[in-house]
């Protein structure tokens, strides 16, 4: 027998995704430059993988900061490449809004008319704005009638990944914090994988819930180090949280190094049906997501966010059920569609949610043998108030009923509050909110 002596090259690659960060962001620019050894047989299976991802586009559109936005067609995204989907009529529009809501489906978002409230949360004197777009149109060129933009993914991006196979995932060991359990308050996961949040929630196995609205108020807080994140999320969630098969949907803003990159605050989504083992993804790292729109990149950075003391500007997002289709529908910003969870998806939530959960999550890896100074929100804590710590307003739920009303009762949860903490209250303007955030490491937070 001859023995194949497997010769495996080695490339050097060198791999210039720093945080090009717009001068005028924070103060630290951090350097995701890296030297990475691969050999030839990796490179050839990350290709393969991005050619399954990567549809072929129409039309290609340079963001400034560096981001490819692929025009791909429709009826060519790789959601419809899922094995549940091969016969998937893709729906235009969901076949009802929840009710007391106007219909934006598409291409309206620059004509909003509507671009600046003077609601201020306790204070009743802070400006919000809400002209918040993405950072690729700034480019000019639009995609065409009939295509979707989708943030091209490349080599370097999955490099960043542990692997392959946790490009677009998320760390398996992830679970969300409020965990309900027989008894009638969820119980607080200890830490253990370094993943900290502020948040509030609502539900018990009673509560039917079909979606989950709030405003988010866009921050670029500061990361540590690489494979450190920090969010602001909706969760909609249905299932156990101890059992194998939790359905998630979830949709927010980002900002993580390793996925993107940068340290931008993103836009993304994130489903799984089987408590972040083997399905879902972010954004459209795998088929599932179908996106209708054609403005709106999912992945994308959000231009501008907002400045301490300055301007606020916060984005909008819907998360509900179609009541006849059941399909789980996302809109953005001033109700403009954005595309759906096909039902086929899920399995708990093919019928309803359970828990609902809006609010900030960081991961603490303590990689300097203290507490990560990674920022949650603005970076300050939720006592600051408006114009300084991040929030969330008018926290909605979708009933039974398909209408979305002003959450009535909600309940807060933060693991460490010297760290990151969370303050709720209610107000005619702002409905049901809450600031959170913090800075992480300080001398309270070792
Ligand atoms: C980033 O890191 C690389 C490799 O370590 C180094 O060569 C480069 O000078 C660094 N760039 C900056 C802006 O610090
Ligand atoms: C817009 O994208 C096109 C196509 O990728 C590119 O050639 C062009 O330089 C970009 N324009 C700007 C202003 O970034
Ligand atoms: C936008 O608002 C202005 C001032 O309130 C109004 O005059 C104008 O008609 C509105 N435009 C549209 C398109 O609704």
């Amino acid at each position: 027998m001859v023995m194949h002596m497997k010769i495996i090259f080695l490339y050097l690659c060198f791999l210039y995704f720093m945080a090009e960060s717009s001068s005028s962001s924070s103060s630290t620019i951090q350097n995701y430059t890296r030297y990475k050894q691969i050999s030839s047989l990796r490179l050839e299976r990350i290709n393969n993988h991005l050619e399954n991802i990567n549809k072929v586009p129409v039309l290609t559109i340079e963001s400034p900061d560096g981001d490819l936005i692929d025009c791909v067609h429709k009826r060519k995204q790789l959601a419809l490449d899922h094995p549940l989907l091969k016969n998937h009529k893709i729906q235009k529009m969901p076949s009802e809004m929840p009710r007391g809501m106007k219909v934006k489906s598409e291409q309206n978002g620059d004509s909003n008319n509507n671009t600046e409230t003077n609601v201020g949360g306790g204070e009743g004197k802070g400006r919000v704005r809400r002209d918040v777009w993405q950072m690729w149109h700034r480019n000019g060129t639009r995609c065409p009638k009939g295509t979707v933009p989708i943030r091209r993914s490349m080599v370097h991006d999955v490099l960043r990944a542990k692997s392959l196979y946790d490009y677009g995932k998320k760390q398996r060991t992830q679970i969300p914090v409020a965990r309900r359990s027989n008894a009638p308050e969820p119980d607080i996961l200890s830490a253990g994988n370094g993943h900290e949040h502020a948040i509030a929630y609502t539900g018990s196995s009673s509560q039917e819930m079909y979606g989950a609205k709030a405003s988010i108020s866009v921050w670029d807080p500061s990361i540590e180090v690489m494979n450190e994140f920090s969010l602001s999320q909706i969760w909609v969630l249905s299932g156990s949280f101890d059992g194998p098969d939790l359905n998630s949907i979830e949709a927010g803003w980002q900002v993580s190094p390793e996925l993107y990159g940068d340290t931008r605050p993103r836009l993304f989504t994130y489903w799984t049906s089987d408590s972040y083992q083997a399905t879902g993804c972010y954004n459209l790292l795998c088929a599932g997501f179908i996106q209708t729109n054609s403005k709106i990149a999912i992945g994308a950075a959000i231009s501008p966010v907002s400045s301490y003391a300055g301007n606020q500007y916060d984005i909008s997002i819907l998360i509900w059920k179609d009541p006849k289709v059941g399909n789980w529908w996302m809109s953005f910003g001033d109700n403009t569609l954005v595309g759906y969870w096909p039902a086929e998806l899920f399995t708990h939530l093919a019928g309803h949610a359970t828990m609902v959960e809006w609010g900030g999550e960081v991961v603490n890896s303590r990689s300097n043998g203290r507490h990560t100074s990674t920022q949650m929100g603005s970076g300050h804590f939720a006592e600051d108030g408006f114009g300084k710590a991040s929030y969330f307003r008018n926290l909605e739920i979708v009933d039974i009923d398909n209408t979305l009303s002003s959450v009535q009762s909600i309940s807060t949860l933060a693991e460490n509050t010297n760290c990151y903490d969370i303050q709720s209250s209610y107000s005619n303007e702002w409905g049901t909110y809450f600031y959170y955030g913090g800075p992480g490491n300080n001398p309270q937070c070792p």
